[in-house]
């Protein structure tokens, strides 16, 4: 994959790291092979945007689709707002500064593909709280390391989509999302990287491949 551009990055703000790019491979070819409606611009969710690298990249390469952002940390949405600004000032986006969907009205929202690379780090519960630092609980997963997946697939429930793409390590309780009989769910991809491998869930909602 060509990555001819580069984010603006600082200390507070989770930086562009292997995850990220994993993550753009694999939303990059799905998005390549996924058929939308002629009728239908699609839209595309990301939850946790960080330096909205991979909102950058994909916007870039499918222009035709509409990207929604969501982010809890303040920090990284202003420094997400200026690296969209400077690579993609004429895209239509959407920005918000919220846990998960909160900003969303659920009856008015469908998108074809929400994604989302979370804290999945395991950590004590002492890092994984309301007040460690923004840059902590960027990948602060706690002690199962999937706290923050599990969250995000109780978030899901609440409104209808089609494709949901996540990440995990194969370090953590993955067993814990599986298990779960409300959704489908099964692995993507996988990569190696220093001691562990990068998983990438696939979330299918019935009806559809
Ligand atoms: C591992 S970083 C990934 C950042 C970026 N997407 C990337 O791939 O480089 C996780 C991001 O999700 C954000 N985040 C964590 N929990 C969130 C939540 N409940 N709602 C929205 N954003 C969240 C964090 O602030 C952080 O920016």
């Amino acid at each position: 994959m060509v990555r001819d551009f580069s984010v603006r990055s600082n200390p507070d703000v989770y930086p562009p790291s292997e995850d990220t790019w994993f993550l753009t491979d694999v939303l990059s070819d799905f998005l390549s092979e996924y058929k939308v409606k002629k009728d239908h611009q699609g839209v595309i969710c990301e939850v946790g945007v960080g330096t909205a690298y991979i909102l950058i990249y994909l916007s870039l390469k499918y222009p035709h689709l509409r990207f929604f952002g969501t982010e809890i940390s303040p920090m990284a949405v202003s420094l997400s707002k200026e690296n969209i600004q400077e690579w993609i000032p004429n895209n239509e986006y959407y920005l918000c500064c919220t846990r998960f969907f909160d900003c969303i009205n659920p009856k008015k929202f469908y998108p074809d593909v929400v994604y989302f690379n979370p804290p999945y780090v395991r950590t004590s519960h002492d890092e994984y709280n309301q007040y460690s630092p923004p840059i902590t609980r960027s990948w602060a997963g706690g002690p199962s390391g999937v706290l923050p997946i599990t969250l995000f697939l109780d978030e899901l429930q609440k409104f209808r989509f089609r494709h949901a793409f996540f990440l995990s390590s194969s370090l953590n309780d993955n067993i814990e999302i599986m298990k779960r009989s409300d959704l489908f769910i099964k692995e993507a991809a996988r990569q190696k990287i220093e001691g562990e491998h990068l998983i990438c869930y696939h979330v299918i909602v019935n009806g559809e491949s």
